[in-house]
Formats: structure tokens, sequence, C-alpha cells
């Protein structure tokens, strides 16, 4: 596994690499974990190269506090990439990405307007801004993106189809600790105690598939944030049930097309997301 800390170094690797046939490629922001490392093996198994880029994008935090807090331990990440499929791991510094304020503004829409572009703005255009270079640097055949973050996955196809990039994006299912909680770099920074009562997340919205029979979507919605709300490690940021292709906020059980349910919950000074497929 070969590390590289500057485009070029990437690029010339990269193009040696690619005569060899096609690159997967998984961008993360480090503090790596299975869900990460589910990603880069579904790459592996559908791809002759893998690339990971390591990369905590100060753009897309619009919460300082987060940024600082963000765990970052590039040497256990490289020790868990060793064995995973990886042959390349890009890991840059600041001023290599950003030599120049990024001054690009993207327009995702409604995309950008509900659920976590709503809570954490201008968080989506920062992501459109990493990855969109990422992908010039590595220039990719497959991206894999987990569905733990659906909406980031919804922006980052959108990008994808307005700049005309040749990538295919690649959806890949959520990774769960063993009592349900999504996995996510995040969960280092929970107490033991919080990280615990977090389970309640998830458990809440299995329970939630099989009430939609019987309560109408407003009253589920009502329920589920009650529910996590009656658990004092726990607070609901917002909770959305919406079409699974374009994201839109549903009414009623009747619309046509799937549905899922997304959240956003704060334990302690962590902010957690989830999401389940309701049908
Ligand atoms: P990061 O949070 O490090 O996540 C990197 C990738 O891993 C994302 O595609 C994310 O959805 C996926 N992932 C995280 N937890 C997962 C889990 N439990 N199961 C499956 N996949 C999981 O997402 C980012 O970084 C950044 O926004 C990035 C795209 C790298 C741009 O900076």
């Amino acid at each position: 596994m070969i590390q590289t800390n500057t485009i070029t170094d990437t690029r010339e690797r990269l193009q040696e690499f690619r005569r060899q046939g096609s690159i997967g490629f998984v961008p993360t922001m480090g503090a790596l974990h299975q869900g990460h490392l589910s990603l880069v093996e579904k790459a592996a198994a559908e791809n002759s190269i893998v690339a990971v880029s390591i990369f905590v994008n100060p753009t897309q935090f619009n919460n300082p506090e987060d940024l600082k807090r963000y765990p970052r331990n590039l040497a256990s990440d490289l020790e868990l990439l060793k064995d995973s499929g990886c042959h390349l791991v890009f890991a840059p510094g600041e001023k290599e990405i950003y030599p120049e304020p990024d001054i690009r503004r993207f327009d995702f829409g409604h995309l950008d307007q509900i659920m976590e572009g709503k809570h954490r703005p201008g968080h989506f255009n920062g992501v459109a801004q990493v990855v969109s270079k990422l992908f010039d640097i590595v220039k990719p055949d497959r991206a894999y993106f987990g569905i733990k973050d659906f909406q980031q996955l919804a922006v980052i196809k959108k990008m994808t189809k307005i700049l005309h990039l040749p990538v295919e994006i690649i959806p890949c299912p959520i990774i769960r600790e063993k009592n349900g909680l999504a996995m996510s770099s995040r969960n280092e920074l929970l107490l033991p105690e919080e990280r615990e009562n977090a389970s309640l997340i998830y458990k809440t919205l299995a329970n939630a598939r099989n009430l939609t029979g019987n309560k109408s979507v407003q009253e589920l919605k009502n329920w589920i944030q009650e529910t996590i709300n009656q658990n004092p490690f726990l607070l609901v940021e917002y909770i959305e049930i919406v079409d699974i292709e374009n994201l839109l906020p549903i009414s009623s059980w009747n619309e046509k097309g799937g549905k899922i349910a997304c959240i956003a919950v704060r334990c302690g000074k962590v902010r957690l997301i989830d999401n389940i497929i309701l049908n």
C-alpha cells in the first residue's frame, strides 16, 4: 500500500495503476471504522485498484468546535487499511487541497434546503467542493459512498450529473455496532453511557418500520421524536420521512415510491445521523 500526500504524486502513481484496470475510490475523513472498511472491501471486489483519501475537509464544517473535536488518527487508519484491499492512500494537508480558498457555489436546489442542508448551512457545498477536487485528482471509474449519509449520497449523485463527471456512484449499506448504533467516527467522542443510550435511535427507527400501517406519517414522526426524546441523553434535531428518489418530504403513505426516515439526534456534544428504509 502506497501513501501519498501531494496531488502530483497521487496522479503519477494512479496513472501507472490505471493501466492495470479500473480504479475504485473511497473518500473519507479518517478515524476509520468497519463502515469505511466495508466500502473499501466493496471497491476492492469490483475494481483492480482501490484508492482511499483521508482528509478532514474544513469547508464542510459549519461548526468550528465540531472541526476542532473531529477525531484524527492517521497512524491507526493506515494500519487498518493495510489488509483491506487498498492500494493507495492519499492523505493531503489543507494547503494541498485548498491552495486558494474555494469560492465555488453549487446549487443543489431543495436537496440542500432540507434536513442536513437546512441544519448545517454550507455543509453540502463544502462536501461538493472537496469531492469534486478529489474526483479530479483520482479520476476514479467508481466511487463508493455510505447510505448512512443518505442525503450526501444524493448530493454527490447530483454533483456528478451537474459537472458531467465520468464516475459511477456506488451506494453501500449502513454498518452498525452490535447494539444497532450506526458506526461513525464521531461515536469515538461519546462517553460509554452515551454510546449505550444512543442505540435507542436505531431501535426506534426499526420499530417505526413496523408501525406504518397503524399511524399516519405525521403520527409516526411524532412517535419517533417522543420515544427518543424520553431518553435523557438524546434530543431529536429533526425527523423527516422523505421520498427515497427525490428526498421530498411525504405526507401520506399512499404517495408512490420508496420512503426513507432520516433523523439527526444530539447526544451530549455529538450530533448523530441515521436512517431507515420504510418500504
Ligand atoms: P466520512 O464521514 O469519513 O465517511 C466516508 C464514507 O464512509 C461516506 O461515504 C460515509 O457515508 C461512509 N460511512 C460512514 N459511516 C458508515 C457506516 N456506518 N456504514 C457505511 N458507510 C459509512 O462522508 C464523509 O466522510 C465526507 O463528507 C467526505 C465524503 C469524505 C467528504 O469530505
